[in-house]
């Protein structure tokens, strides 16, 4: 069956870019902890832990969160292993989809590839959704207030429009009354109310100009971002804790078990990007002792300090008042009247979120590059900049996908949209463990997963568990992608594939 060919190992390696070749060997647990960290910490934990405290779109955790919190670093932490395994098998640096168009055929790797557009462009949309609120608070604090209009997407001022009919403006969360506000005021062009986040498309046209002329995150800038990333939640973790009041943590679940679910399907999104510690797997000096380090390190120190601010954040202001605010921590600290401290968060938080942008931004276009070289995608998203050497068409045109659906989406539904494509990678890579350690035993492997199945089941297992606890309606939005993805496989990539031409005979 066509649709489990397999790319040869060779091909791979003679496909990939010059940077596949010959990796250095200089990556330590540390550089992998950094590399981590510097992917992980953005958006989640600056927007959307105020989503899933006050639930804002489903059951509130309240300060229970820290259970959802836990929840998913343990989720996070049976994946990341097997995601080792699989980037371990196949020595090249690349993205799930690369390990799984050599290991389990091309349909799987196909809908990986496709799924991943969830996790990078996606995802990235919710991050740059949350940069703006950032620094729209952050210009705010030099006395410079953005229109409504212009830093309010469209979908937000549609939704608050129907919650002011339904239950009155006073009912309205300060992040709702400006969006209402937009809708009320906003100029008109050529009869099209506009109404669009101005300031998320600016910053995606910012990264996406940078990447199309080849800028990239050195390993020691990277550094310097991760430092200021901890550092900006240290220090609301230790100007914060001065104003928690205990009495806030009472009750402590006030959405029950339930909330705390739909809490954990939601703060998921704080922990994805680990899956890039993967990725670096041939560049480590030690992969099988540094890999599990580097990973369950990562994992292991944003958890401590996510669930040291969810205490803080929880205790400073009452969960009630976190609904609808795209900048909680910031929020939590103008309550406590701390406007200098939101300033300085502020300043923390876009930066942190700027990185994360280049990341993602960075990893999408290269995707789109392999799904083309590979034939499953039109030859356009490889091409490569004459002068830049970059995939600058893949890179301009995930830059315009984001940039459109920043200046007109809702971020906590993008949130739930991205989870729950990102589960699912992460339970096709656990079953490919499965599968492989089944049919290619013995093939070398520089890393392998403790306690299979049992590690890779519990993996699928929480996934399915998280992935259960988003609404419905992100469900069909999923379905249709897929559904979307294999009509594209079934019209173009299955017979465009390069494997599916015959093999030229041997000079
Ligand atoms: N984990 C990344 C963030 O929170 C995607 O921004």
């Amino acid at each position: 069956m066509d649709y489990f060919r397999r790319k040869p190992l060779d091909q791979i390696l003679a496909d990939g870019s010059d940077e596949a070749h010959g990796l250095k060997k200089t990556l330590t647990a540390v550089d992998l902890l950094a590399l981590g960290i510097g992917a992980i910490i953005g958006a989640g934990i600056f927007a959307t832990l105020g989503s899933a405290v006050s639930g804002s779109s489903g059951r509130p955790a309240g300060p229970g969160v820290v259970v959802s919190i836990l929840l998913t670093a343990v989720a996070c932490g049976f994946c990341a292993l097997c995601y080792a395994e699989f980037a371990s098998l196949v020595p090249i640096s690349g993205s799930a989809y690369t390990y799984s168009y050599a290991t389990l055929g091309e349909l799987v790797a196909w809908i990986i590839g496709w799924d991943l557009i969830l996790e990078y462009a996606v995802g990235n949309i919710a991050v740059a959704i949350s940069w703006a609120a950032y620094f729209k608070q952050l210009l705010a604090g030099f006395g410079l207030e953005i229109p409504a209009w212009m830093a309010t997407d469209y979908r937000s001022a549609v939704l608050a429009t129907q919650a002011a009919a339904e239950s009155g403006v006073a009912s309205l969360s300060p992040e709702a009354a400006v969006a209402y506000q937009a809708h009320l005021h906003h100029p008109v062009l050529f009869g099209v109310p506009v109404v669009c986040n101005l300031l998320a498309v600016a910053i995606t046209a910012a990264i996406t100009w940078l990447l199309v002329i080849g800028v990239k995150e050195s390993a020691r800038f990277n550094n310097v971002i991760v430092v200021l990333k901890l550092a900006t939640l240290l220090f609301f973790i230790g100007v914060g804790i001065f104003f928690t009041k205990p009495a806030h943590w009472h009750p402590f679940f006030p959405g029950g078990a339930s909330g705390v679910w739909t809490g954990a399907s939601l703060i998921f999104f704080a922990y994805i990007g680990f899956d890039a510690i993967s990725t670096a797997a041939e560049e480590c000096k030690d992969p099988g002792r540094d890999m599990p380090r580097g990973i369950i390190g990562s994992l292991a120190i944003c958890t401590v300090l996510y669930v040291a601010a969810a205490l803080v954040l929880t205790g400073m202001i009452p969960w009630e008042k976190l609904k609808g605010t795209a900048d909680p921590l910031a929020a939590a600290l103008a309550y406590v009247h701390q406007d200098w401290a939101a300033g300085v968060l502020a300043f923390g938080a876009v930066v942190a979120m700027t990185s994360v942008l280049l990341v993602f931004q960075l990893g999408q276009p290269r995707i789109l590059m392999a799904m083309s070289r590979d034939g499953l995608l039109g030859p356009w998203f490889g091409k490569i900049h004459p002068k830049y050497r970059t995939p600058h068409v893949g890179t301009i045109l995930t830059g315009v996908f984001v940039a459109f659906f920043s200046a007109v989406a809702n971020i906590d539904e993008i949130v739930q949209l991205t989870n729950i494509g990102t589960l699912f990678a992460f339970i096709l890579v656990a079953i490919g463990i499965l599968i492989l350690r089944k049919r290619e035993p013995d093939r070398p492997r520089k890393f392998r997963v403790p306690f299979v199945p049992l590690t890779p089941i519990l993996g699928i297992g929480m996934c399915l568990f998280l992935m259960a606890g988003l609404p419905l309606l992100t469900w069909w939005r999923f379905v249709l992608w897929l559904a979307a993805g294999l009509v594209i496989y079934f019209l173009y990539s299955r017979s465009h594939s390069r494997l599916a031409a015959p093999v030229p005979p041997a000079p």
